[in-house]
């Protein structure tokens, strides 16, 4: 049951005007308020990529190609999530499309999955150069676009894929080791910490691990 106050009422009326003043594509980044307008008035995540994919508030903007939003079903129970656009992903507008895209590919085909079940994005939208790790600065400003993401995918399930996401996610600076095989939560959804696929190319010794987190992640979202 829900309780309309004089305040919830207010804040009702407002966001109606709000609404046939501007549409389902108004939002205001990185506050509270932005997904109560969204999600009330059910955006979607196209709306949303068109809101922000010309963003310039980080200097990666002006160095990218592409914007690289994300992609996969927007309703989907399992969202992968990477570090940042490599090359390939910078020419050609979307994630894991590269060598370690081809490889989590081949991943989820051997549990039975492909890209267009599942959701993949990245902790940043645009290309460092030279690949170099994302810095705090560029993480902070573009997590909210991420944040908002997840809020409209509301999936059953987060998968970090390597270390930037899962500590970024997770705001803990732990090795990569100590975060797997564990559920973690980011906000009130399930999230689990396993190796980027770049790394299983670095080193094969990690794949066997890899490997035993992807069933994990088969057998708990077949439960779901
Ligand atoms: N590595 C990532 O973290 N993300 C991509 O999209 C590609 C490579």
């Amino acid at each position: 049951m829900s309780i309309e106050t004089p305040i919830s009422g207010m804040v009702k009326r407002y966001l109606t005007q709000v609404k046939e003043m501007y549409g389902d594509n108004l939002f205001f980044e990185d506050t509270g308020i932005s997904f109560a307008i969204q999600s009330s008035f059910n955006t979607s995540l196209t709306e949303f990529e068109k809101a922000i994919n010309k963003c310039q508030k980080c200097p990666l903007g002006e160095t990218r190609n592409k914007f690289v939003f994300g992609v996969g079903d927007p309703s989907a129970k399992l969202v992968f999530i990477g570090e940042a656009p490599g090359r390939d992903e910078d020419r050609l507008g979307e994630p894991f499309v590269g060598r370690a895209g081809k490889l989590l590919d081949k991943i989820l085909s051997a549990i039975n999955m492909t890209r267009e079940e599942v959701y993949i994005c990245n902790i940043l939208k645009c290309r460092p150069p030279d690949n170099r790790t994302p810095q705090c600065e560029e993480i902070e400003t573009c997590l909210p676009y991420l944040e908002t993401q997840l809020k409209i995918i509301n999936p059953k399930l987060i998968v970090a894929l390597g270390a930037t996401a899962a500590h970024t996610l997770l705001s803990i600076k732990t090795s990569l080791g100590s975060l797997r095989s564990k559920i973690w939560k980011w906000r009130d959804i399930d999230l689990i910490v396993t190796y980027h696929p770049a790394a299983l190319l670095r080193n094969p010794n990690f794949k066997r691990p890899a490997w035993e987190d992807f069933q994990w992640i088969q057998s708990i979202i077949s439960r779901n």
